[in-house]
């Protein structure tokens, strides 16, 4: 009999690459398809068996009757920059059974930076000066290292964060020299592994780039198979202009495109939603084009005196001269200090809030769309997170696919797993095949859901069993078990299947 480090048997098996036609290859044992029952033999770091009645001595084994095994899900789009380094725990994750975050999101990285100030908004997401100490991309990988985080780390470079490198302001367009400056730093970051270039071009801090600014510095993503991923300059009226903006660089720069959390934001545009995937859609056809989002109707970032709007409810989450608003909405703040609620805002400038500008029928819509892929957006140093933080992975699973029936078991895990692996190069990750890593999520697919609420934002989800990460277990019976195996995960090679 062979020998191996850990045998899970009799689970219900969900091998991350969905039930779609186009999705590939079924691994390893062909006949194991998803809800399947089958054991799986973990040795090392790696998955080396799968498949019903293995005949292994294991160092341990258990039976995981009734319980769902998943590859570990990766959260696509992250603000965990600097929270793998503070809070290598990283529970607001683990305890959802992510196993893998992808840093760098919407133009904004801890790394390569080197401040000259305090951090331009929205780079204050992810700390103060002091949290900015890695001027090169190496050095990042090397703190990662240093702190071993519980999850695996792989990561974007900011647009925002090289214009904040090598301009002495924002509100204008890089010249032509200081994309020369910020595309050797891409450069150099790719050499050493980073997946690709993100921006934030809604943000103030980024929206006087043009798209010939984007392009030019986009122009080495090519050679390195990397990827772009985008905040759109617009997710209100002007979104169709912004998609067609991302579009266009990524055809011009002959790279994938991945909007980041697509939505149609702002009371006016509500019920956009079909308009704006069959404008994504229509490209598919031509590029390698996807999107990712959040299971909520509302979203959250810095205070944005633009998206003030009377009718949308607005909480601020956090203000630097005003802590003792935390969690209060814009309108009764206004409400007290007798003043506008654009005036308020003015005032708690800088801070954060959510925005409950989103319809439920248009985030569902796009949330259950083939293109999309789950990503949290999660803001992991607010003192009062949108939930999606804690959330966002179970209650796709509990709430979406469970209960509500808007998209099968097996394509929402394909949503968090295979396809982001594939669409980043994240190799050996995302599916339950002999040799891959592994990076596993057993769950209760009965009883799996967020608790996280707007009033109570900092909940770990229930009915995730156990974790693993690189084969080492790392949070069972709601708690971490201690061990930080994470990686920092190069960018392997794309797969981009539509
Ligand atoms: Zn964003
Ligand atoms: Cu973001």
């Amino acid at each position: 009999m062979k020998n191996c480090d850990l045998l899970i048997r009799n689970a219900r098996i969900y091998n991350g690459l969905g039930d779609g036609p186009d999705n590939g290859p079924s691994p390893g044992p062909a006949n194991i398809s998803n809800g399947a029952v089958a054991d799986l033999a973990v040795d090392g770091d790696r998955i080396v068996d799968l498949g019903p009645g293995l005949d292994y001595h294991a160092a341990h084994e258990f039976d995981a009757r009734g319980l769902a095994l998943a590859p570990g899900f990766i959260d696509v789009h992250t603000h965990d920059d600097t929270a793998v380094l503070r809070t290598p725990q990283m529970l607001p994750k683990i305890s959802q059974g992510v196993t893998t975050v992808i840093v760098g999101n919407c133009g904004i990285s801890a790394s390569p930076v080197t401040l000259h100030a305090d951090p331009p908004d929205p780079m204050n997401l992810l700390g103060g000066r002091d949290d900015f100490r890695y001027p090169t991309f190496r050095e990042y990988i090397s703190a990662i290292a240093e702190a071993r985080p519980a999850v695996n780390v792989a990561a974007l470079i900011g647009h925002t964060a090289l214009r904040s490198n090598h301009m002495n302001r924002l509100d204008r367009a890089a010249t032509e020299a200081e994309v020369g400056a910020m595309r050797a730093h891409l450069d150099d970051a790719l050499a050493g592994g980073a997946l690709g270039l993100s921006t934030g071009l809604a943000y103030l801090s980024a929206i006087h780039a043009t798209t010939e600014e984007v392009i030019a510095l986009a122009q080495p993503l090519a050679a390195h198979h990397a990827v772009y991923t985008t905040h759109l300059r617009s997710e209100t009226e002007t979104i169709l202009d912004a998609l067609r903006e991302a579009f266009t660089i990524g055809d011009q720069s002959q790279v994938p495109v991945i909007v980041s959390h697509l939505k149609c934001a702002g009371i006016a545009n509500w019920g956009r939603s079909p308009e704006v995937l069959s404008a994504l859609e229509a490209v598919r056809e031509t590029q390698a084009v996807g999107c990712d989002c959040y299971p909520y109707a509302a979203g959250s970032s810095t205070l944005d005196l633009r998206q003030v709007d009377e009718r949308v409810a607005i909480t601020i989450t956090w203000s630097t001269p005003h802590p003792e608003v935390s969690g209060q909405p814009l309108a009764r703040i206004a409400e007290s200090w007798g003043v506008t609620q654009l005036e308020a805002a003015r005032r708690l400038q800088p801070a954060g809030a959510i925005y409950h500008s989103i319809s439920e029928e248009d985030m569902r819509r796009i949330l259950a769309h083939p293109a999309t892929m789950i990503g949290s957006d999660g803001l992991p140093l607010d003192p009062r997170p949108h939930p999606r933080l804690w959330g966002t992975f179970p209650r796709v699973l509990g709430r979406y696919s469970r209960e509500e029936k808007l998209l099968p078991l097996a394509a929402a895990i394909h949503k968090m797993t295979g396809m982001p692996a594939a669409r980043f190069g994240l190799e050996g990750r995302g599916v339950l095949t002999p040799g891959a890593f592994a990076d596993l999520v057993l769950f209760d697919p009965e009883s799996v859901t967020d608790t996280a609420t707007y009033s109570d934002p900092i909940q770990p989800a229930k009915g995730i069993s156990h974790v693993w990460v690189n084969g080492v277990l790392t949070y069972t019976a709601q708690e971490s078990t201690g061990e930080r195996a994470g990686r920092f995960l190069p960018r392997g090679r794309t797969r981009w299947i539509q």
